[in-house]
C-alpha cells in the first residue's frame, strides 16, 4: 500500500516528529518512569528515619506524577496518530514486528495509571498501612518500567536491527543488540531527570516552607539523587556506544555528531557540579538570588542534555529510519523482490516520495543546491550515491533511470 506522502511545512515530517517525541520524552515519559521509584524510596526512608519531611516530599511528588500521568498519554497517542499519517510504510513495518510488545504496552500503561492514581489517593487512607501503600506505588513503578522496556525494544531496534534483518522474527527485533544497554541508559536517565525536577521543586518550596528549613533539606535530598544518578550514567552510556555499529560510534566519538553529543555530556557535567555545590550549603544557596538562579539554570541544562543525546541518536541513524534496512524517505534499502519499483515518472510525486521527507527542511533547498552540479550526469551520480559525494546523511535515489531523468529535469526547472 503506497499512499502519497503528507507535506509538513517548515519542519518536514522528520523534524516535526522529532519535536513531538522529545516533548513527550523529556517532560512526561522520563518523569513518570523515574518519579514513582523516587517517591516510594523516599516514603520508605521517611518511615525508617521517622522524619516526616520525606513523607511530604514523596507526597508532593506523587501529586506531580498524577498530573504527568494525565498529560503524557495525550502526546503519546498523538505520536502514534502522527506516525501513522506521516510514515505509513515505516510505521506498519514497526507495528508488525512489535505487535505483541505494543499490545502488552496497553497492560503496562493501565497498570501504571491505575496504581499511580491509587498511590496518590490513598496517602491518608492508608496512613496506618504503609507497606500496602508503598506496594501500590511499586506496582505503578512496575507499570511504567515495563512500558519503558517495551518502547525501548522498538527504539533500540531502529538503530540496531541486528539478526531481525535476516530472520524477520519479532523476538530478534525486540531483543536486538542494543536492547539492554539502551534500557539501562534510559532507566538511569529517568531517575536523573525526575531528580532534577525535584531540585526545581525544592527551589519553588522556598516561599512556602511547610516547616522551617524544609526547602533547604529538599534541595540537599533531591540534589543528592540528581548528582548520583547523573554521574552513574557514564557506565550504561559507554556500554551502549559499544553496541552500536562501528560507523555509528565513529560519528559520535570523532565525527559530525561529536559537538552535540560531547556538548550534552559537558552540559550534564556542569549541571551536576552546580547542584552538587548547591546541596553542600543549601541554606545559603536558597538565600542568595544569584546562586538560586544558577540552580534553576541547571534544570534546563539537563533537559538540553537529554535533547542533545536524543538528537545525536536520531542523526546517527541518518539516512536510515531502520538502520541499514529502510531509508528516511521510507524506501527499502534493497526493494524486496515482491515490490516492483514505481513506474510513475510524474516528477512532482517522485520528489514528494523520495525527497520531501527531508528537503527543504533538513537538507536545504534542493533546487538551489543542485545547481552546484553543472551536468546532469554529475547530478545523477550524486543522487545515486550521495555518500561518495560526502553527504552520508542522504539516502541514494532508489528509482529506475527513467524516473531519475524525470527527477533531474524537475530539479533543473526549479520545481515546475
Ligand atoms: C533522509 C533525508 C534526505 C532525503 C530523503 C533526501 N535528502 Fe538530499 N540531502 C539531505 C541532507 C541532510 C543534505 C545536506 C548534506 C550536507 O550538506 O552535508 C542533502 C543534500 C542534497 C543536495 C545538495 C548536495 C550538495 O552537494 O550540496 C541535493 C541536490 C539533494 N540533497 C537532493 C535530494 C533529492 C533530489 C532527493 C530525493 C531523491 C533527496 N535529496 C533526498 C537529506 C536528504
Amino acid at each position: 500500500m503506497d499512499l502519497p506522502p503528507i507535506h509538513v511545512p517548515f519542519l518536514g515530517a522528520s523534524g516535526f516528529m522529532a519535536i513531538v517525541m522529545l516533548l513527550h520524552m523529556i517532560f512526561f515519559a522520563n518523569f513518570v518512569v523515574g518519579g514513582p521509584v523516587l517517591a516510594v524510596v523516599t516514603e520508605y526512608l521517611g518511615l525508617r528515619r521517622r522524619d516526616d519531611r520525606y513523607d511530604l516530599f514523596a507526597r508532593h511528588l506523587a501529586n506531580m506524577l498524577f498530573v504527568a500521568m494525565i498529560l503524557g498519554p495525550v502526546l503519546g497517542v498523538g505520536i502514534v496518530a502522527l506516525n501513522t499519517g506521516l510514515f505509513p510504510r515505516f510505521f506498519s513495518t514497526g507495528a508488525r514486528a512489535f505487535f505483541w510488545p505494543l499490545a502488552i504496552e496497553i497492560v503496562a500503561f493501565l497498570l501504571e495509571a491505575v496504581f499511580i492514581v491509587a498511590y496518590k489517593y490513598t496517602w491518608e487512607g492508608l496512613r496506618h498501612r504503609r507497606r500496602l501503600h508503598m506496594t501500590l506505588g511499586l506496582l505503578g513503578a512496575l507499570g511504567s518500567w515495563l512500558s519503558m522496556a517495551l518502547i525501548n525494544g522498538l527504539a533500540s531496534f531502529l538503530l540496531t536491527p541486528g539478526k531481525w534483518v535476516v530472520t524477520r522474527r519479532a523476538i530478534d527485533a525486540f531483543f536486538n543488540p542494543s536492547f539492554l544497554p539502551s534500557l539501562l541508559h534510559r532507566a538511569v536517565a529517568s531517575l536523573s531527570l525526575a531528580a532534577f525536577f525535584m531540585v526545581g521543586y525544592a527551589l519553588y518550596m522556598r516561599r512556602r516552607e511547610p516547616q522551617p528549613g524544609y526547602s533547604a533539606w529538599a534541595l540537599r535530598y533531591a540534589g543528592l539523587w540528581a548528582v548520583v544518578t547523573t554521574s552513574l550514567q557514564f557506565v550504561p552510556g559507554v556500554w551502549y556506544l559499544q553496541k552500536l555499529p562501528a560507523e555509528v560510534w565513529a560519528k559520535f566519538l570523532a565525527g559530525p555528531l561529536t559537538p552535540y553529543w560531547f556538548g550534552g555530556i559537558l552540559l550534564a557535567a556542569a549541571a551536576v557540579l552546580i547542584v552538587y555545590f548547591a546541596s553542600q550549603d543549601a541554606q545559603a544557596v536558597l538565600a542568595r538570588r544569584v546562586l538560586r538562579g544558577m540552580v534553576w539554570l541547571a534544570i534546563p541544562m539537563i533537559f538540553a542534555t537529554t535533547w542533545l543525546m536524543g538528537f545525536s541518536r536520531e542523526r546517527a541513524r541518518k539516512p536510515y529510519l531502520i538502520y541499514g534496512v529502510m531509508y528516511g524517505n521510507q524506501q527499502w534499502v534493497k526493494a524486496p523482490t515482491e515490490s516492483k519499483p514505481a513506474v510513475s515518472a510524474d516528477a512532482r510525486s517522485l520528489f514528494q516520495t523520495h525527497c520531501a521527507a527531508c528537503h527543504p527542511a533538513i537538507g536545504g533547498d534542493p533546487f538551489e543546491k543542485s545547481r552546484a552540479y553543472s551536468t546532469d550526469e554529475a547530478l545523477a551520480a550524486f543522487l545515486r550515491d550521495p555518500e561518495s559525494a560526502g553527504k552520508p546523511s542522504m539516502p541514494p535515489f532508489g528509482g529506475n533511470d527513467e524516473e531519475l531523468q524525470a527527477l533531474i529535469s524537475f530539479l533543473r526547472s526549479g520545481g515546475r
